[in-house]
């Protein structure tokens, strides 16, 4: 059975090459990015690979949670079925900036998004069968910290701080769901896709860009990799059934200490809640 599968950040790095692998494989693909433009390229793109490729896209700046909760809505209307929702869509910011929600960007592009969506889809993917949800964290989130008075880094901001903590916040969501969802048959985790060559930082400081750009070449791993290891747990059979887990290289691997704190998930999940106002 086709399956329909939809990917945020689907426009470039990752996401674009996860749904390449998928179309390619003949699931139903529905991209999600911020770009029109580069959200048509995709889509050309993809039927250029695969010529009978089912694709579609939306249009949604996860920066504005009023666009989250109508790309949600236009989803609902258009599809009676969701088997895969991949949240991938993610930023860095050199200089702390906040959105028009007057969230932090990185915060809410994220974390709160994926989380809005995720839950304004939940009732549609539960009565799906057995769906997956899958969350594209990061090895950053080990460095990870969160401090419920100042979610937001009012105070001692600074791009890789506020990167990891969104990062940590994805394993933490990842963790809380797929116990809310135990039983349901829907399947929730999270992923460090490998250090991948993409453009994600080129929100870098500038000082540090011949580094990464070095590293790009040299060190890092290819999107098409990076997407492989989406795709792996999107779709693959050998993940049918595991939840809650936290994947690097296609194997369970244990997240930090701070991932695995219920208490803090529970009251990550409830101040998402507030921020989004979905309590
Ligand atoms: N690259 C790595 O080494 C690495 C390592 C660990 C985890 N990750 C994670 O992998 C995911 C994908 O990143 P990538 O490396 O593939 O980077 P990328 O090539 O920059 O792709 C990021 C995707 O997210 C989209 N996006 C960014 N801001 C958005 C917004 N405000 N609204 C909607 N979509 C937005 C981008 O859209 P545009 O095309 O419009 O920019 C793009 O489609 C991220 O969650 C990242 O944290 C990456």
């Amino acid at each position: 059975m086709t399956r329909t599968i939809l990917i945020t950040g689907a426009s470039d790095g990752i996401g674009l090459e996860c749904a390449s692998q998928l179309a390619a494989a003949g699931e139903h693909l529905v991209l999600i990015g911020r770009s029109p433009t580069k959200l048509e390229a995709a889509v050309q793109r993809l039927h250029h690979e695969s010529p009978d490729a089912q694709v579609e896209s939306f249009v949604c700046d996860f920066a504005e949670l009023a666009q989250v909760r109508a790309l949600a809505a236009e989803l609902l209307a258009r599809y009676e079925r969701i088997d895969v929702l991949v949240n991938n869509a993610g930023t860095v910011h050199d200089k702390r900036q906040l959105t028009v929600d007057g969230h932090e960007a990185t915060f809410a592009v994220n974390h709160l998004a994926g989380f809005l969506l995720t839950e304004l889809l939940l009732e549609r993917i539960v009565a799906s069968g057995s769906a997956r949800i899958v969350n594209t964290a990061s090895v950053g989130h080990y460095r990870g910290t969160m401090n419920f008075d100042d979610l937001g880094f009012e105070r001692g901001y600074q791009i890789m701080r506020a990167y990891s903590r969104s990062k940590l916040a994805n394993v933490l969501y990842t963790r809380n769901l797929a116990a809310r969802l135990a039983g349901t048959g829907v399947t929730v985790n999270s992923l460090h896709p490998g250090a991948v060559a993409t453009n994600i930082w080129a929100g870098a400081p500038a000082i540090a860009r011949p580094l990464l750009n070095l590293a790009k070449r040299f060190v890092m791993i290819s999107p098409a990799e990076g997407g492989a290891a989406l795709a792996y747990l999107a779709t693959s059979d050998e993940v049918a059934g595991q939840t809650g887990g936290y994947y690097e290289k296609n194997r369970l691997k244990q997240p930090s200490d701070l991932a695995l704190d219920e208490a803090v998930g529970r009251r990550l999940v409830a101040a998402s809640r507030a921020l989004v106002g979905t309590d």
